[in-house]
């Protein structure tokens, strides 16, 4: 008997046929998210779970579906996900490493380009007849090349940026769990510091690490407020590891310049007086939303659950143990 798989997000045919060969699917066909309760009706009696960086699977849906064998997330990010949860039910988990790394590296970079370089409010003044006459002294943006970028999280996508640094000549400085070794940090260009001194330090500021107890709040007002005036800082990690109210009050009171942001922290929506700030440039978690890279991940997230129901090891697993 086939076996039943929910999937939460409505992915391309090609991706539904490969589990329609194995598995009877249950697939969300709304280009939106599945509400809660929706979520938790169909999960039920299910074995297999293909969900999106936005569903909550925890202990509740999990208990919804006690046969459930295996959890492949749509995403690298995993912090929807009760992973404890799921170890203690042995439950495998696996997310979509490695296919995303150059587009949210590529998306990093354009977010620093478009806050340094004023692209968003440039745009808006020309659409709305403000540009008036050329001037040498109006409207001018800071320049990217050779100013000094910090990195926090040295993952993969961390690093996919640091190599995007190199074309720019910018010195590049990180902070880690865990230091490079110095033949890793002299191929790379990198230099390693602790977080204070990478913020204080940094005329640029990119996130890179997962969302974890650890990281929750890591850019919080005291973070903030080691970070130059002339500062900008770019989020294309998780929205909760920026304290989204504090930066709000920090870039209000010019405590830094500018901020590009992909994700918030009680996304979709955003913390109070965010959106009518000038110096911000806001986009809609689209880290990797590229046609390629997002048909790379249905590619993997399907492997991985094929395997996980197959009674394999899904080749991004999770959690080993
Ligand atoms: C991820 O994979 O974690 C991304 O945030 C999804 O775009």
């Amino acid at each position: 008997m086939k076996k039943k798989v929910l999937v939460t997000l409505n992915l391309q045919k090609e991706h539904l046929d490969r589990l329609a060969g194995e598995c009877e699917v249950d697939c969300n066909s709304q280009d939106r998210p599945m509400d809660r309760k929706d979520f938790l009706e169909r999960i039920a009696g299910k074995e297999g779970l293909l969900p999106s960086i936005t569903d909550a699977v925890d202990a509740q849906a999990m208990d919804r579906a006690p046969g459930l064998r295996m959890i492949a997330n749509f995403g690298v990010g995993f912090n929807n996900i009760d992973v404890a949860a799921a170890t203690a039910r042995r439950i495998p988990v696996s997310n979509t490493p490695g296919v995303l790394t150059d587009a949210t590296a590529d998306l990093a970079f354009a977010l620093i380009l478009a806050v340094n370089r004023r692209i968003v409010e440039g745009d808006r003044m020309v659409r709305e007849g403000r540009f008036r006459f050329w001037a040498p002294f109006l409207f001018l943006g800071r320049d990217v090349s050779r100013k000094t970028l910090g990195i926090v999280g040295l993952g993969r996508i961390g690093r996919a940026v640091a190599r995007r640094a190199r074309g720019f000549d910018m010195p590049v400085l990180y902070s880690n769990r865990s230091r490079l070794s110095p033949e890793e940090e002299a191929e790379l260009g990198v230099s390693f510091r602790t977080l204070p001194d990478l913020l204080a330090e940094a005329d640029i500021v990119s996130l890179h690490v997962p969302l974890s107890p650890e990281t929750r709040h890591l850019i919080d007002r005291e973070a903030l407020g080691r970070m130059k005036p002339s500062a900008v800082l770019v989020n294309t990690a998780r929205g909760p590891v920026v304290d989204e109210a504090a930066l709000v009050a920090v870039l209000r009171a010019g405590g830094i310049a500018g901020a590009g942001l992909d994700v918030y922290e009680d996304e979709p929506l955003l913390a109070p007086g965010l959106a009518d700030l000038e110096n911000v440039v806001l986009l809609p978690h689209v880290g990797s939303g590229t046609w390629e890279t997002r048909m790379k991940m249905a590619d993997m997230a399907v492997t991985n659950l094929l395997a996980g129901l197959r009674g394999e090891r899904p080749p991004n697993l999770v959690n080993p143990d």
